[in-house]
This record gives structure tokens, sequence and C-alpha cells, in this order.
């Protein structure tokens, strides 16, 4: 039998009617929600680690190696989020987040803070957030806003090197933020996942989370450009720039 050709149309209306009808709804973004502010995403040709290794500037080793370089390259990646704003996808996520009130919960792998600059509340930076940096000798922890802090900044109460806090790769996920994100997923009717590709772990352990969770385990819906490594995991698909699908949703459920 042939496929059935993609129905955007349909799968909104499905996921509207989900929606509907549910009071318990977490979201997990990754960096294609901010792809339309103008923040690179990882993983697409013109992603943000070109030019780098991965080894070079997102890990413990590569900090060690050189913090110089790892300090330009996250001063890039500051001053880039600090000119950047909010997208429908992000304002919509703040309408649902109005429309659930207290059974709404968003973990995100950004680092770019554009969710809470939109007005969202409940979020559970998983990998951390670019404002802020962590001395590696006090672990004295600071929002720094998004200015250049230059190539080599300094602990002001112990002299200590600075790093940017943010979890890179082989590092553990700060505990608290995760369980808050495990709890949400468990808990939840309805998973939306928006704009990550779902490679990366622990953080895309979450959908496994939710649909397994209290039963009967939560709805996944899928919204994306393309279809990923969530998408059999998805019961519903929403294949488009999240800047338009999700005030679509929106607007489907007004
Ligand atoms: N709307 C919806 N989805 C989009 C859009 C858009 N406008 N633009 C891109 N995407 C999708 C891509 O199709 C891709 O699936 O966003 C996803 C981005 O994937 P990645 O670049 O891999 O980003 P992410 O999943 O957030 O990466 C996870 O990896 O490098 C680490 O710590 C870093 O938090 C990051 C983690």
């Amino acid at each position: 039998m042939p496929a059935q050709p993609y129905d955007l149309d349909a799968e909104l209306a499905r996921a509207a009617e989900v929606l509907r009808s549910a009071h318990r709804v977490t979201v997990l973004t990754g960096a294609g929600v901010s792809a339309e502010s103008g923040v690179p995403t990882f993983r697409a040709s013109d992603g943000l680690w070109e030019g780098h290794r991965i080894e070079d500037v997102a890990t413990p080793t590569g900090f060690r190696k050189d913090p110089e370089l790892v300090w330009r390259f996250y001063n890039g990646r500051r001053v880039n989020v600090s000119q950047v704003q909010p997208n429908p996808g992000h304002h919509a996520l703040v309408a649902l987040e109005d429309r659930y009130g207290s059974g709404f919960a968003l973990a995100t792998q950004n680092v770019d803070g554009l969710h809470q600059q939109a007005g969202s509340k409940t979020v559970f930076e998983v990998h951390g957030s670019l404002r802020r940096t962590r001395c590696t000798d006090c672990e004295r922890v600071e929002d720094r806003g998004l200015t250049d802090l230059g190539n080599r900044p300094i602990c002001a109460h112990c002299g200590g090197f600075l790093r940017p806090d943010i979890v890179w790769f082989h590092e553990p996920l700060p505990e608290d933020t995760w369980m808050s994100a495990m709890r949400a997923a468990q808990g939840c009717e309805v998973l939306l996942v928006v704009g990550t590709s779902a490679v990366v772990y622990p953080a895309a352990e979450l959908i496994p989370i939710a649909r397994r969770g209290k039963s009967p385990g939560a709805t996944v819906i899928e919204c994306n450009l393309d279809r990923t490594a969530a998408t059999t995991q998805a019961d519903i698909g929403l294949y488009g720039p999240s800047g338009e699908t999700l005030p679509r949703l929106v607007e489907l459920l007004r």
C-alpha cells in the first residue's frame, strides 16, 4: 500500500486535540527552536562547531589544553546571543505555559536564555547557561550577562580561573535541574519535543522516560524541520519551522 502523503494540517489538528484534554505538558527543546532567532544549530552544515572540533571547545580536556581558545569561542556565542531576540516559537511556548500553569514545564538543552527572555518561567536548563561563569577553584557561580569577558577571566573572590557554566561533553548534568526535568517528563501527559536532533544523552532520554511515565505514558509530539532520531518515538509529527508550527498549534487551542 502506498504511504499516505504527509499532512501538516491533519497533524496539527491531532496535536491540538491531544493538548486540549491534557493538564500536564512538558516540553524538551534544542537548538532548532532558536534557529529562527539567528542562533546557529550544532549539527547543521552551517553549524556552530564549524572551524572548531567539539573536543577543542566543548570538553574539559579542551579547556585545560587551551582555555583562551575556549573563552574566545564562548565570548563569540555570548555576543551573538546578546544581539538576538526570541522568535514566535519561543512566544508560543510561553502561551502554552499560560494555559497549563503549574502543569507545565520546559526542559531545554539550549544555553541561550531565550525561553526566559520570551517570558517562560518554569525552565530547566539541563546544559547550563551562557550567562553564567563558574570558578574552577571556589566553584562560585555568577551571572555575568552576555558581555565579552576576555580571554582569561579570573574569579573576583578567590583569583581562580573562571570557566563557562556550561555542561561539556563527558560532564554530568547539574543534578537538581536534571532531577526536575526527569520528574516533569515522568509526570506529563504530553511531551512536546522541539528542535532537537535527539542524539545527545542523557537529555534525549527524557523522551522514553515520558513514554514510560505514569500510566498510560505520555503522547509525544515532535516539532522539527526534519525527521530525527526521536521520530520513531513520536506519536504526532509537526514538520516545519517551529516559529511557524508552534504559533499555529497555539492558535488552534484558543
Ligand atoms: N524549527 C524546528 N527545528 C529546527 C529548525 C527550525 N527552524 N532549525 C533546525 N531545526 C532542527 C534540526 O532539524 C535539528 O534536528 O533542530 C535540530 C538541531 O539539532 P542539533 O543542532 O543537534 O541541536 P541539539 O539537539 O539542541 O543538540 C543537543 O548537543 O552539542 C550539544 O550541548 C549541545 O545542547 C546541545 C546538544
